[in-house]
């Protein structure tokens, strides 16, 4: 399919924006100062913390799977059956438990997945969220496809 351009000035700090690209819903999520930080402290509860069985570009093959840190790009497709999840950026939430980091929830049958899309163990997903292939054009624009 056709590459995607996205303004990036359109993702405001915290929030989620959804594009679509080849037909698939592609997260752009324009994470704080806080939210990177979170990345490193709950790898023991991930199923690949090294995103090593990933779908992703060489380059974001790094902790926070992006090429600029603040910047997530993932499909936001569950890994499992292919529902969508649903951002939960925020600190443990009660019903996602006292560990919750902040990240994806599916709806479907309970997956869980960090700020930088990995899944955590004991959920059906198998896989960490897919990394589209993306690049930036300009400091304020990503090229995605
Ligand atoms: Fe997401 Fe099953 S489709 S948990």
């Amino acid at each position: 399919g056709a590459p995607v351009e996205v303004d990036l000035g359109r993702v405001k700090p915290g929030t989620l924006l959804t594009v679509e690209w080849c037909g698939k819903p592609v997260w752009i999520v324009h994470r704080t100062d806080r939210m990177p930080d979170l990345l490193g402290r709950h790898g023991n509860q991930l199923v690949d913390p090294q995103s090593k069985e990933a779908q992703q570009p060489e380059y974001a093959k790094n902790a926070t799977r992006s090429i600029r840190s603040p910047y997530l790009v993932v499909i936001g497709i569950c890994t499992h059956l292919g529902c969508i999840p649903i951002y939960r950026p925020e600190m443990a939430p009660a019903d996602l438990g006292p560990d919750w980091p902040g990240g994806f929830y599916c709806p479907c049958h309970g997956s869980k997945f960090d700020l930088a899309g990995r899944v955590f163990k004991n959920v059906p997903a198998p896989r960490n969220l897919e990394v589209p292939p993306y690049t930036y054009v300009s400091d304020t624009r990503l090229l995605i496809g």
